[in-house]
């Protein structure tokens, strides 16, 4: 076997690995990522060491395998269980990225909480805060905290000693980043040992079926440290998203081997710690303007969850000499193409003016389906004509000004019809049975005109 080397180095971005260092990595094309790091070789008795070695396996019958999914424990807090996909899967590993002081470790901690109620023994591994520290979280919670045990530690080796020791049924370690193995002389934090660290993990998670928790800090980049290495290891992403200017949080599943992936729950940051949402549609609507200008509701997908949301368009004229296009929360590109489409099929003139659109509450919206409530909002503000309140509007928009069918138009309907409204425009192609389905009115459009007749 080929010598290894005794100093590689590190793309702290990707993980690509080279001899020699290099002022670009070649992989990802990023400047100064490329960090020293040392392996020590491992040692070589059976036994010690590294989890895997504690274990052999030999090949099994796939109709003796018991079914997972009779396997999975609720976290008791609807919304977590929700983005997993029904709960926690025994032996899963899970990874809940997001900006610091998002709400990692608060909702670790409660849903800890919540299932040492139910007499699951909970290990929180903390690397970043003493005991007393999460203590005080947990008294600011209110939590009770039965079968939760703490073990401020760093040293990989050490907790998984003591997690073969006191066999927990959950693992939390918050955060990976802090843990590091003593194999590989590389600082925490840095690629190869978050890699190696998450790697057993996944080892130990998957040889005795305990899930494992891992939180990790994202990169101003918008990234876990090591992204591409650290998100193929692991069963299940999730993302923290929200920001400091709204209360809400939303967790959404980038990744999930066992459900749907794009799965969201929806969390409001009290003193009490995150409350989750039940409905979200009723707090992204909460503060809608009456009776204004530029203001449509849409229905967009979250995962499996359709949820009403609403767009604001502001056009006015420019003070310079062309006009600005500004979004927030959806494409901008895509605002332009709209945009286009609104002067090419429909002759309306805007290159002298500034538009701007919004979703509101801070959402963020990427899919098709939006595009005519945001062309509504834009014609709305332009023609400064209010859109009837009760209506709610959805439908792709193509280039030649038709309105495409979506996916899932049932559950957005009903979503819609749940909430109050009673009037909904939708693609002709989805139109089919909704009426006597829902008992609001129900307009099929096939282009950008009829929309705009039906709406105005
Ligand atoms: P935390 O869970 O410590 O963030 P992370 O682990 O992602 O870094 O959350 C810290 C933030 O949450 C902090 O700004 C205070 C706020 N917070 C509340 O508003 N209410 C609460 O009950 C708790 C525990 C925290
Ligand atoms: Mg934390």
């Amino acid at each position: 076997m080929a010598k290894l080397p005794a100093t590689i180095f590190v793309c702290q971005n990707c993980g690509s690995q080279s001899r020699k260092w290099l002022g670009q990595c070649p992989d990802c094309e990023e400047w100064n990522t490329l960090v020293e790091e040392r392996f020590r070789a491992a040692p070589q008795t059976k036994g010690a060491g590294s989890f895997s070695s504690q274990f052999s396996t030999s090949p099994i019958a796939y109709d003796t395998i018991e079914s997972q999914d009779d396997a999975r424990t609720s976290t008791g807090i609807d919304e977590m269980d929700r983005v997993l996909g029904g709960g926690i899967v025994a032996g899963s590993l899970v990874l809940i990225g997001g900006a610091p002081g998002i709400g990692k470790s608060t909702i670790v901690i409660q849903m800890a909480d919540k299932l040492g109620q139910n007499g699951t023994k909970v290990l929180y591994v903390s690397g970043e805060e003493s005991e007393r520290q999460i203590k005080m979280r947990g008294e600011r919670l209110g939590i009770a905290a039965d079968n939760l045990f703490l073990l401020p530690e760093t040293n990989l080796q050490s907790i998984l000693a003591e997690t073969a020791k006191m066999k927990p049924d959950l693992v939390i370690v918050d955060s990976i980043q802090t843990v590091f193995s003593e194999k590989i002389e590389s600082a925490p934090g840095s690629v190869s040992q978050v890699r190696e660290v998450a790697a057993q993990f996944m080892m130990f998670a998957k040889q005795t079926g305990t899930p494992v928790f891992l939180t990790g800090h994202v990169t101003k980049e918008g990234s876990i440290a090591g992204p591409k290495t650290l998100e193929h290891i692991v069963d299940t992403v999730l993302y923290f998203e929200g920001d400091r200017h709204h209360n809400h949080r939303i967790i959404r599943a980038t990744k999930n081997r066992f459900g749907a992936a794009n799965e969201i729950g929806v969390f409001e940051m009290t003193n009490a710690g995150l409350v989750p949402v039940s409905n979200p549609s009723e707090l992204f609507l909460q503060e809608r303007p009456e009776n204004a200008t530029g203001s449509v509701v849409t229905v967009c997908m979250e995962g499996t969850r359709p949820m009403l949301v609403e767009v604001q368009a502001l056009v006015s004229g420019t003070t310079f000499g062309s006009g600005r296009r500004m979004t927030q929360g959806f494409d901008h590109n895509r605002a332009s193409l709209l945009i286009a489409v609104l002067e090419k099929q429909l002759g309306f003139q805007l290159a002298g003016d500034d538009v701007f659109v919004n979703v509101a509450g801070g959402m963020e919206i990427d899919e098709p389906a939006a595009d005519l409530g945001v062309l509504a909002a834009i014609a709305s503000s332009f023609r400064n004509l209010q859109v009837p309140p009760e209506t709610a509007v959805f439908g792709e928009v193509g280039l030649t000004g038709e309105i495409r069918g979506v996916l899932q138009a049932q559950a957005r309907a009903r979503e819609a019809q749940t909430l109050g409204f009673k009037k909904l425009i939708l693609p002709e192609s989805n139109k089919k049975g909704l009426e006597k389905l829902l008992g609001i009115r129900v307009v099929g459009v096939k282009n950008l005109e009829q929309a705009m007749d039906e709406l105005f």
